[in-house]
């Protein structure tokens, strides 16, 4: 018979046959539990389900103690640590937004990589054994930029957010087909962890088409989602939120019985569930910092509990709104006030993931509705406040324009988003500098078309602010021609309201000097992506402190870190106005006029040696930057 060896054992032609056929066998099972996102849960028969006055999950009723925790805004090294302290509160499932702003950042470029890596953020929670209700928006308001929509939408001047408008859906439908076939696997039917998907966003606050929903609706069946859908609106959107086929849940803060009887009436005998649990409330800049005492919130939460309802504390763990990410709230049109950089929310786990008295309080009141005992008090990560670092090096905002993006000309003004920039996606967020030439002082009227905030340059010396308040300036006179310069930054963009097709950004329209419309600009895009700053970095133009810096500009410096890098706070006391990056990392804005005195910096952004710390500062510096190891979010005032 013929026979060979395989490593160096002699096999007949059979055993080989059965050789090659068990490794296939055994390549097949690997390949199964590898890619397969949950494997212990096989034998599954039916999912979440809505059809009586309480949820069942496999036939059983079932109640979900829900907490959000966004991906986006925690450092992916702390998913694990932050689902663990969810899981030790007593919580069963996770709810999480998906930012497409983020996951598309150009039309048709997608990033599901590192810290956008949902899938891995999925297969996460299903490794700790909690489940998902996944809200993919594509609008998800949060505090977030447009409400998590992509800028580069409001490059066609018809744009209609939210509605069916062919621009929008094409847009949505592009998105969908990355986005959703990515989490389909992750159902519960698959085997994973997702037991419901929201449709939208509190879409009945906004209801500008009745065909919306419906759309969002079959744009989730078609591509594959199976689970129960739900919507989840306030009390006011209840009426004009919901979609037929999907569950609709209600958010608030105080619990009005009246409330629960509308919803009742709108949907009876239905699960009564509170999707937003609002624990908490966000900041603005200029504001005072919220705090909803864990008193207040322990009486509500205990009686929803008792209804037999279920909930989710929309923010369990907040975190941060790194990088220009913000939203804002609008004041009328067109002011809007921008929100703070920390999305601490006061919440029961807090920004840099400490426990905090509502944490105890509820995972006492969550312990009485488990047979088993919780799990142990995950540790807290260390924290330290590390010496302050002098500032070494600076640059002026003029000097730094070399790294940027090469100006564009224009005889008009041009708004951000429809710059010829990212492969003509436009400019999405930070800051634009809008320059032209005069010949005489006077009167520079806004007409109320820079969003949101301009300083204000003749020649490089600063002039003033304009603003949504301030519209008028004087300028200087002189003699010839001068260079006037508008840095307008972009503070971000409103996420809720009926003013989301409004929220362009930079010189929206004509500006005046002594009533002429200023005309041929250059304008250049200072959006301050990690490629801009790494060249800045890099640069040969910095100059020692000892020189006196002009402002605005960039200012550098080393953190030295001798120890296993540990979690703080930066504190900008000498500072008034500007944006911090560690290692090329954008953590975000900070403003002296609070209330948000301090920027959180996670441990696992730095390194052993010497971090690299720049500070874009608009006015001011006290040459040195300081550190904390707690959080100032400022003077504090009550949720009403
Ligand atoms: C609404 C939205 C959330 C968030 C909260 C306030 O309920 O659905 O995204 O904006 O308000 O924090």
């Amino acid at each position: 018979m013929e026979s060979s060896s395989v490593f160096g054992v002699r096999l007949s032609l059979k055993q080989r046959y059965f050789l090659l056929l068990c490794i296939t066998a055994a390549a097949i099972i690997v390949y199964q539990f590898t890619s397969r996102p949950k494997l212990t849960r096989m034998s599954r028969v039916e999912g979440l389900r809505a059809d009586s006055s309480h949820f069942t999950l496999e036939r059983k009723p079932f109640r979900i103690l829900g907490g959000s925790i966004h991906y986006f805004r925690v450092p992916r090294a702390y998913w694990e640590d932050r689902m663990l302290k969810l899981k030790a509160c007593g919580l069963n499932t996770i709810t999480t937004y998906v930012p497409w702003n983020l996951h598309e950042p150009q039309r048709g470029v997608y990033d599901f990589k590192d810290q956008l890596d949902l899938e891995a953020y999925l297969r996460l929670a299903a490794k700790l054994d909690l489940w998902v209700i996944l809200r993919p928006g594509p609008y998800i308001c949060a505090e977030w930029d447009l409400g998590g929509l992509p800028s580069w939408l409001l490059r066609d001047h018809n744009m209609r957010l939210r509605t069916t408008y062919s621009g929008f859906t094409k847009a949505v439908n592009a998105f969908f087909d990355q986005l959703i076939k990515k989490v389909v696997p992750f159902q519960y039917s698959e085997g994973g962890p997702i037991i419901a998907v929201q449709v939208e966003n509190e879409y009945g606050s906004y209801a500008k088409d009745e065909e919306y929903m419906h759309f969002i609706k079959e744009a989730l069946l078609s591509r594959g989602i199976t689970e129960l859908l739900l919507t989840s609106d306030n009390k006011e959107g209840l009426k004009l939120g919901g979609v037929k086929g999907a569950l609709e849940t209600i958010n608030f803060q105080k619990l009005s019985l009246s409330d629960l009887t509308h919803l009742d009436a709108i949907q009876p005998q239905k699960p009564k569930m509170v999707m937003e649990y609002w624990s908490g409330w966000f900041d603005l800049w200029g504001g005072l910092h919220h705090v909803y005492t864990a008193e207040d919130m322990l009486p509500v939460v205990t009686e929803i509990l008792k209804l037999d309802m279920s909930i989710n504390l929309y923010m369990f763990h907040g975190g941060t709104n790194f990088g220009f990410m913000n939203g804002a709230l609008a004041v009328g049109v067109p002011a809007s006030k921008p929100m703070v950089t920390s999305y601490d929310y006061d919440a029961p786990l807090s920004e840099a993931g400490d426990y905090t008295t509502k944490y105890h309080l509820l995972r006492n009141l969550f312990s009485h509705y488990h047979t088993q005992p919780l799990p142990e008090l995950p540790p807290l990560q260390e924290r330290r406040a590390y010496q302050p670092v002098v500032m070494q090096q600076h640059l002026s905002l003029w000097d730094s324009l070399h790294f940027a993006d090469k100006p564009f000309k224009s005889e008009l003004p041009v708004n951000m988003e429809n710059l010829p920039v990212n492969n003509n996606n436009g400019q999405s967020y930070g800051y634009t500098l809008y320059e032209t030439a005069i010949n005489s002082g006077g009167t520079l009227n806004s007409k109320n078309n820079i969003r949101d905030r301009a300083l204000v340059f003749v020649d490089k010396q600063f002039v003033g602010v304009l603003d949504y308040k301030v519209q008028k300036l004087a300028l200087p006179d002189g003699k010839g021609k001068r260079t006037l310069s508008l840095l307008v930054e972009n503070c971000g963009r409103v996420n809720y309201g009926k003013t989301l097709d409004e929220q362009r950004k930079g010189l929206v329209g004509d500006i005046q000097l002594n009533q002429h419309l200023l005309r041929d600009f250059i304008i250049h895009s200072l959006d301050m992506k990690p490629g801009f700053v790494n060249r800045l970095e890099s640069s040969g133009h910095w100059m020692s402190m000892r020189q006196r810096p002009s402002f605005p500009g960039f200012f550098q410096a080393k953190l030295h870190v001798d120890s296993y890098p540990k979690d703080t706070f930066i504190k900008l006391s000498g500072w008034s106005k500007g944006v911090v990056f560690i290692n090329g990392k954008n953590l975000g804005r900070y403003w002296s006029i609070g209330p948000q005195q301090t920027l959180y910096v996670p441990g696992p952004w730095l390194h052993r040696g010497a971090n690299q710390v720049i500070v874009f500062e608009e006015q001011e510096t006290d040459g040195k930057i300081q550190f904390a190891s707690s959080p100032d979010y400022g003077m504090t005032v009550d949720v009403q």
